[in-house]
């Protein structure tokens, strides 16, 4: 699947929700991708700031640098933010594969979404797009994909609920949309 049809689902899925958090934002296409598409803030985190120049560029050129900002953040230590019940939709997209980087392990986007849950409002929306376990890049780059069933226990243990799941073009990529209850 193309990102831009990816993109274009996941702003279906969630919708005109804000402010919108895209944990592991990278350079910040998504992130500059709804700010265009919904007119809201987004903020992007990653562990990296490498990629926030160019977010910052990307925005500046679509005119949306009002309703872009990146922070340099751990996933898993998203109370540093000091903004809990704060999102009204948090995205995390190709990003699960790789939080616990070297020492990879199901605690780390489980920690991770833990605290997404703490800085959405109640009722907000957390949507996960990843590939499935058997891509590539696990032999490539020994990265650790996770199966459809891992994925939802990672959700339903991190609290999240009404957990609805689906694989778009018999594809490896799986999107996993739960809802922080209000
Ligand atoms: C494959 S890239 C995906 C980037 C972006 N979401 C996209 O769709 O293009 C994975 C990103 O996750 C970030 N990342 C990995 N571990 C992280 C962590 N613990 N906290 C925040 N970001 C993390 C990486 O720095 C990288 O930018």
């Amino acid at each position: 699947m193309e990102d831009s049809e990816a993109y274009e689902r996941i702003f279906q899925k969630i919708g005109n929700c804000e402010p919108i958090l895209d944990v592991g934002c990278g350079s910040g296409n998504l992130v500059n991708f709804l700010a265009r598409k919904t007119g809201k803030q987004v903020i992007g985190v990653d562990i990296s700031q490498e990629g926030f120049a160019e977010a910052y560029r990307t925005a500046s050129e679509a005119g949306v640098t009002h309703l872009v900002s990146c922070c340099k953040a751990d996933a898993r230590l998203l109370s540093d933010l000091e903004q809990e019940d704060h999102f009204g939709a948090a995205v995390c997209v190709y990003v699960c594969h790789e939080i616990g980087k070297p020492d990879l392990k199901l605690d780390g986007p489980i920690k991770s979404l833990q605290q997404v849950w703490l800085v959405l409002k109640p009722g907000g929306k957390l949507l996960i797009v990843d590939f499935l376990k058997g891509h590539e890049g696990e032999t490539l780059w020994g990265e650790k994909f996770y199966t459809r069933s891992q994925l939802e226990t990672i959700m339903e243990t991190a609290g999240f609920e009404r957990i609805s799941v689906e694989q778009p073009h018999k594809d490896k990529l799986l999107f996993l949309l739960g809802i922080k209850s209000s």
